[in-house]
């Protein structure tokens, strides 16, 4: 695979890189992603039982146990290239800030410093009443395709109801990390949207402030979007391909 010169110099040149991630990053990892077709996990589970605060109310063994699973499934999964490839980076650019709507740790655990995540962390759930954060057991759980219910612990300090550590649909932001999502998508050069359908706002909305500041954006993702008329440039392909020559070819080959 060989990129545009242009292309290269455009990043070569860049002081300032943003990148944004979604799902399609960790599909290499095995982690299902949300919306592809077939393995997608909104495909298969509804996300008005699992993912909103009235479905943990109604339910919480239900949504505890699923998000149980998806834990699992990232405990026993690896970085892949494309994690990899966007650690490496941050060690080639004066600047980069990198901003996940991933709930998985794989950018960490990939090397990649003070990772944003706009939608939480599996790692982290918490107390619904006095919101601290409830320290998971050690070990991998073990449970079958889909979870099962379990249910939720209590917090230590007050005795509360803890959830997962995650933004449902109808819950705000982090509101910081938002803010400091915003402000690195508004002073970069190059922003990189990876591996997400863009269908999920206000996450989505962090390309189009980039293009506006007059950054170079670019798009790596197998599958059409519908951003393909608002980005610079299009990589069609898995990241696991796409940024590890992309990285190779602008940042660590001699400029031609
Ligand atoms: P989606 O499932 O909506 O989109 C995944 C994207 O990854 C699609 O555009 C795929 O084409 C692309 N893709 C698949 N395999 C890929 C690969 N190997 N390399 C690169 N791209 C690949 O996932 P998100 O856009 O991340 O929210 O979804 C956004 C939010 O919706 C999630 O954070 C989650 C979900 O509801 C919460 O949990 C709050």
């Amino acid at each position: 695979m060989q990129f545009d010169p242009a292309l290269l110099k455009g990043l070569r040149g860049a002081r300032h890189v943003a990148i944004l991630t979604g799902a399609g990053i960790s599909a290499d990892s095995g982690i299902p992603t949300f919306r592809d077709k077939l393995t997608g996990l909104w495909e298969q589970y509804d996300p008005s039982e699992l993912a909103t605060p009235a479905a943990f109310k109604h339910d919480g063994a239900l949504v505890w146990g699923w998000y149980e699973w998806r834990r699992m499934m990232v405990l026993r999964a690896q970085p892949n290239a494309a994690h990899r490839a966007i650690a490496t980076l941050s060690e080639l650019v004066p600047q980069l800030a990198l901003v996940t709507q991933n709930v998985d740790d794989l950018h960490e655990r990939a090397g990649s410093p003070g990772v944003l995540h706009l939608h939480g962390e599996l790692a982290r759930p918490y107390c619904e009443a006095c919101r601290n954060v409830y320290r998971l057991p050690e070990g991998i759980p073990d449970l079958p395709v889909g979870g099962k219910r379990i249910p939720p612990p209590q917090c230590v300090s007050c005795g509360g109801r803890v959830r997962p550590g995650v933004v449902w649909f109808g819950e705000g932001l982090p509101e910081l990390t938002w803010h400091a999502a915003v402000t690195v998508s508004s002073v970069c050069d190059v922003f990189i949207i990876v591996g997400t359908s863009a269908l999920v706002q206000p996450a989505a909305s962090l390309v189009h402030k980039a293009a506006a500041a007059g950054a170079l954006t670019i798009q790596v993702n197998p599958n059409t979007t519908g951003l393909e008329d608002a980005v610079s440039v299009s990589l069609r392909g898995p990241a696991g391909q796409i940024l590890p020559a992309l990285v190779q070819q602008a940042w660590c080959s001699p400029a031609r």
